[in-house]
C-alpha cells in the first residue's frame, strides 16, 4: 500500500526524517516536504532528495496518510490549528519537544489518531535513539507507518507519555553532555603534542568503540572492570571521577535538565 509522508517543517529534523525514508528506497512511499514560506530551503531538499515541496502544505493534507509536524514546539497552536481544518483521520506524528500527546488530540478532530515522538541529533545519521508513544486509535496500517518512520532514522522505544518527558534528558540532552566529555578529552590528548585532527579520531574511536561493547549487552560496571586493574593506572583516573562524584553529577544534570523542560512545557500550554 502506497503512503504519503507529508512534513509540515522543512528544517534540520525534517530532513533527516526524509533522508532516511529516501535511503530506504520504498517504491510505495512519496514525500512532500512543507514550510512556512522558505522557498530557498525547499529547493534545497528537493534538489538533495527530489521531494515534492510546498508552501502551501494545508492543501496536501487530503491526499497524505501521514503528517509530520517537524515545527518548533511554540508553532504547534496555529499549525494544529490550520490542520484541523483539512484533516481526516490520518496520523498526525509530532516530533517536537515537551509536545505530547493530550497537545494533539485536543486541538485536532475528536479520535484524530497521533503519536509524540522524541528523536536525537543522531537522526542526521540514521543512529537516533528515539522515544515514541501513540493514542489508541492508530490502526495497525498506521502503526506500521510509524514504524517506517522511526526505523529509517534508527532505534526507538515504546515508552508512557510521562516516560517520554522525563527520559527525553537521556535520549535528546545526553548527547551534549557526551559532546563535553569528549571535548574536554581531546583538550587533554591535544595537551601530548597531537594535532587536534589526530586528537579528535583518537577520542571518536574511542566513543565509538565503547558504545558498540556496551550495545553488545554487557553491563558498563563489567566493562570497566575489564579495563581496570585494581591499584593500576585506569584505577587511578576513576578515583579522580569518584572523588568529583561523577555518578551524582550526571544524576544532577540530568534533573536540572528535566526541571528546565517542565517550566518550558508549562508554557507551552499557558
Ligand atoms: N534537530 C534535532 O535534533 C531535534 C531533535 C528532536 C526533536 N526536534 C524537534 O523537531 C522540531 C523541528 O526542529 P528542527 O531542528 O528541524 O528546527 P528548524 O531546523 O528550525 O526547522 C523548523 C521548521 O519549521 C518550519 N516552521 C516554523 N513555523 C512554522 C509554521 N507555523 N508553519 C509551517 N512551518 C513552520 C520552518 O519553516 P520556515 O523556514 O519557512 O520558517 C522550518 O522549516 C522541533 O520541534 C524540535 O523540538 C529536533
Amino acid at each position: 500500500m502506497s503512503t504519503t509522508f507529508l512534513f509540515i517543517g522543512a528544517g534540520r529534523m525534517a530532513e533527516s526524517m526524509i533522508k532516511g525514508l529516501q535511503s530506504s528506497k520504498d517504491q510505495n512511499i512519496s514525500i512532500i516536504a512543507g514550510n512556512q514560506g522558505n522557498t530557498e530551503r525547499l529547493q534545497q531538499l528537493f534538489s538533495l532528495y527530489a521531494v515534492e515541496t510546498t508552501t502551501d502544505w494545508i492543501h496536501h493534507v487530503r491526499e497524505s496518510s501521514v503528517i509530520v509536524l517537524a515545527v518548533p514546539p511554540d508553532a504547534h497552536d496555529a499549525v494544529l490549528e490550520k490542520l484541523s481544518t483539512a484533516i481526516d483521520g490520518q496520523l498526525v506524528i509530532s516530533v517536537a519537544a515537551g509536545i505530547g500527546l493530550k497537545k494533539l488530540e485536543d486541538n485536532l478532530p475528536s479520535r484524530t489518531p497521533v503519536a509524540w515522538v522524541m528523536p536525537n541529533t543522531a537522526s542526521e545519521a540514521g543512529e537516533s535513539m528515539s522515544i515514541y508513544t501513540h493514542a489508541e486509535t492508530l490502526d495497525a496500517n498506521q502503526e506500521q507507518q510509524l514504524k517506517i518512520l522511526l526505523d529509517s532514522i534508527g532505534s526507538s522505544e515504546k515508552c508512557t507519555e510521562e516516560q517520554i518527558h522525563k527520559l527525553t534528558a537521556v535520549t535528546g540532552s545526553a548527547p551534549a553532555f557526551l559532546y563535553e566529555f569528549a571535548s574536554a578529552l581531546i583538550n587533554a590528548a591535544s595537551s601530548y603534542g597531537i594535532s587536534e585532527g589526530q586528537a579528535r579520531k583518537l577520542v571518536s574511536q574511542m566513543i565509538y568503540g565503547s558504545a558498540v561493547m556496551l550495545k553488545s549487552g554487557l553491563s558498563p560496571i563489567d566493562l570497566r572492570e575489564a579495563v581496570t586493574t585494581p591499584g593500576g593506572a585506569t584505577a587511578a583516573g576513576l578515583e579522580i571521577l569518584k572523588e568529583a562524584d561523577f555518578g551524582q553529577l550526571i544524576q544532577k544534570a540530568v534533573q536540572a535538565t528535566n526541571e528546565r523542560a517542565a517550566e518550558l512545557g508549562k508554557a507551552l500550554k499557558e
